[in-house]
Order: structure tokens, then sequence, then C-alpha cells
């Protein structure tokens, strides 16, 4: 099943989610919709509160960076393969010099713009069989991560611009929570 994904300017992208626990109801195939839905509308990393759950959840296959990206080493293509799921995420280190990277979101549909964070964070989560792991992650990977870490936290990359930037788009975010946006993936938008 695919969901829609909440628009900018949804309530529930801006609450701060709630760990869950192994008895979460039909969780597998949650994380398997959450996928579906993903892959369907291109995206690298789907967190939960995008689909109207506020839990601590997300989902990444960054694999398609490989593709894009030419100066990766292979250590660092290796890491960026596959499925990977986080449930109950807590990053406990961030480190490294802040690094610009354009990112974009799946419920901010048009808008790409550099963003400033950490390069290398200390994350400890659960996967989907919920086994523990601590682990060190740097680079794309871990940009990746706090992207979506974010969205568990009510945060969303615009707000990490400068006060500059926001005003300049402040109109086209309107337009996105309003609906007034061309995208080629379901949406609910919170105004229509
Ligand atoms: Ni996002």
């Amino acid at each position: 099943m695919k969901f829609p994904i909440l628009a900018y300017g949804h309530p529930t992208l801006r609450k701060v989610a709630k760990n869950i626990t192994p008895e979460y109801p039909e969780l597998q195939s949650l994380i398997d919709d959450m996928f579906e839905s993903m892959y369907e509308s291109n995206g690298v990393g789907l967190a939960a509160p995008q689909i109207g759950k506020s839990i601590r959840l997300f989902v990444i296959d960054a694999s398609s960076f490989t593709e894009i990206d030419d100066n990766l080493s292979d250590e660092e293509k290796k890491q960026l393969q596959g499925k990977k799921v986080f449930i109950n995420a807590k990053i406990l280190e961030e480190t490294g010099n802040e690094w610009a990277f354009n990112e974009g979101c799946l419920s901010i549909p048009g808008i790409n713009e550099d963003v400033e964070r950490p390069k290398k964070i200390k994350i400890e989560y659960y996967d989907r069989n919920f086994n523990k792991h601590i682990e060190e992650i740097d680079g794309i990977l871990a940009r990746v991560i706090q992207h979506e870490y974010d969205h568990l936290e009510g945060i969303l990359f615009t707000d990490h611009l400068s006060s500059f930037k926001k005003r300049l788009l402040k109109r086209k975010l309107e337009n996105i929570s309003k609906g007034k946006v061309n995208v080629d993936y379901r949406m609910k938008f919170p105004k229509k």
C-alpha cells in the first residue's frame, strides 16, 4: 500500500514523534509500505510523520547517490547501498566540520537548498527486528539520517536556512501548503 505524503504546513510534521515497542501493530507491513511509498516518489528517505504517523521510525535507501556521485570511495558506496530501517533512533553525538549539501524533502516538493550540518554522527537505533545498533556514520548517509531524524523532532530542512533564504521561500512554502504545486506522487495538503 502506498501512503500519500503529508505536505509542508501539515501539523503532524511539527510534532515530536514517540518511541514505539516491538508490539506496534502491523509494524512489518508498515515498514514495507513506507519503502513502497518512498520508491514511488523517488525519495531516498521517508519518516513516519510524513505519512501521518507520529512515531520514531524512518526508512532510507540512498543507493541512488552511488550513481550520481563519482567521487565516492568504495567504502562510501557500500555504506549507501540497501534498505535501512531506523526505529527509536537517538543521535548521541554530532562531530566534524559543518558541510553544505543540497537537500530536498518529499513534503516540500520543488525546493532544494544547501543545508549545513556536522559531517559525522554517532547514532543508536533499533532495526526492523528490534536489534539494537550503535554506529558511527559520516558523509552522505549521515546527512540523510540527520534529515530524517529531524522529521522525528518536528524539524524540516527549511528551518535550517538563513532568515533571508526563508523570506525568499515563504511564498513558495505557502503555495505548497495550499496544494498549489506540481508533483507526480500522491500528497495530502493541510489547507485543501
Ligand atoms: Ni524530508
